[in-house]
């Protein structure tokens, strides 16, 4: 072969190459067409390409699952106040990120102004994903399928998210309704093509498209996973592994028990668990909240009694009510007809306080992926 053929074809194999490479550019930059980013533009502060919202979790690695366009959906659908029917709530009114993903009220305030019968829950943690990812049954480690809400009684963000849509004191909509409504805005007919192949709005997309997002809540950047603690927060982690990790569990992912009861009183005006199964021994027991970002989560407890994370302390320390559904690992330790006495002291009790607030993920709360996309 000639010396200039061989040439000739190395200059355009590179001129093909660099065209190759040129068109990939152009692909991954132009997510959306400039028109349809103009619409999007007007209403919404969205980067021009995906954010990732797959993650890396410490002991898994890199986990794919999320749709990238559905959860992108989800987190304007998270933040739109159409949700409710009086256009004054989104999801984010009780669950906000700079909290955790929690508010800040002991009852939150629904879309004509009446107060939630609970406590909202915080929406930050590991547990979220594994439980309702795929049915809960797709990821490294499951072996418990834990519910959601204080009584449990969803299986998935997908079902919560239907049952706070419709809730007659959190958004009061009517799901048909909503795919109606929010058929109005031109914005949601790209995201919903982008997320499903066509523009069609259904109830069962909104809620699935909001349980992407909403799965994609990981917190893994706290003080806490990074070990780094002093040593008042070393005394109070060595505190909570021996009287607190046996229901909340020690590394902060899935709960040990699913639900309790931790004794707040003797008669509770709310039955929890019991409320929806009826059966004796589920009455006055509750979910066992995660504790991640737990020091940003006040009001606690699914009333909101407590307003500090020393109220909390103090009862276990010294306020648990001989309920007859104690659970066993609150009852005194010799004497099961009394409850446990702690016995710390005021140094004990504030290196509890300290080690639950390394559980604070600053870098979450400040995630944009997660943030109001609103303009
Ligand atoms: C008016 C306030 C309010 C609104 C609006 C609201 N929530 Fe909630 N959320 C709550 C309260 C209160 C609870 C606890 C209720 C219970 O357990 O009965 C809760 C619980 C949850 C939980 C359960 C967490 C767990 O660990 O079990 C999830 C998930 C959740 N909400 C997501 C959403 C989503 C998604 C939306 C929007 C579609 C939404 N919420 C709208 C107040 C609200
Ligand atoms: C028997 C299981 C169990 C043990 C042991 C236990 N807890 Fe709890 N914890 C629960 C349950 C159940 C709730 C929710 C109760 C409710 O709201 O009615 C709860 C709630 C909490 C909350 C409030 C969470 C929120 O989001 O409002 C904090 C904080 C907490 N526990 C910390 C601790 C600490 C610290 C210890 C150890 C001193 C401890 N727990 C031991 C079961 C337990």
């Amino acid at each position: 072969m000639k010396t200039s053929t061989l040439s000739l074809m190395l200059l355009s194999g590179l001129f093909l190459l660099s065209s190759c490479i040129h068109d990939r550019v152009d692909v991954e930059v132009k997510y959306y067409t400039d028109e349809e980013y103009e619409v999007l533009k007007t209403a919404l502060n969205l980067p021009s390409n995906l954010h990732e919202y797959n993650f890396t979790m410490p002991n898994a690695g890199f986990v794919p699952g999320i749709s990238n366009s559905k959860a992108t959906l989800g987190r304007v659908l998270f933040y739109d106040k159409k949700l409710s029917r009086t256009n004054s709530v989104s999801c984010a009114s009780c669950h906000k990120q700079e909290l955790g993903f929690s508010d800040d009220k002991a009852r939150s305030i629904g879309f004509d102004g009446a107060e939630t019968k609970r406590n909202s829950l915080a929406l930050a943690s590991v547990a979220n994903f594994e439980t309702s990812y795929n049915g809960g049954n797709s990821f490294v480690g499951i072996n418990t399928r834990l519910g959601f809400l204080w009584d449990e009684r969803a299986q998935s963000i997908h079902e919560l998210s239907q049952i706070a849509i419709t809730d007659p004191v959190e958004m009061g909509m009517n799901m048909s309704e909503l795919a109606v409504k929010l058929n109005q805005d031109e914005h949601y007919s790209i995201l919903f093509r982008k997320a499903y192949g066509d523009p069609q709005i259904t109830p069962n997309r909104i809620t699935e498209a909001i349980q992407e997002f909403v799965n994609s809540f990981i917190s893994v950047d706290s003080k806490f996973d990074r070990g780094t603690f002093n040593a008042l927060e070393n005394l109070g982690r060595s505190l909570f592994m021996v009287n607190c990790a046996t229901c909340h569990s020690s590394d902060m992912t899935n709960p040990v028990m699913a639900v309790a009861n931790n004794g707040l009183e003797l008669n509770y005006a709310d039955k929890g668990v019991g409320g929806v199964t009826n059966k004796p021994n589920d009455m006055d027991v509750f979910k066992v909240p995660f504790l991640r970002n737990i020091a940003l989560t006040a009001p606690y407890m699914h009333d909101g009694r407590f307003a500090t994370l020393e109220e909390v302390v103090e009862h276990y320390n010294s306020g648990i009510q001989m309920h007859p559904n104690l659970h066993n690992f609150l009852k005194h330790p010799h004497n099961p007809t009394q409850p446990k006495r702690l016995n710390l002291s005021s140094q004990e009790k504030a290196a509890l306080v300290a080690f639950l607030r390394t559980l604070t993920d600053e870098t979450f709360i400040a995630e944009v992926k997660f943030s109001d996309p609103f303009k």
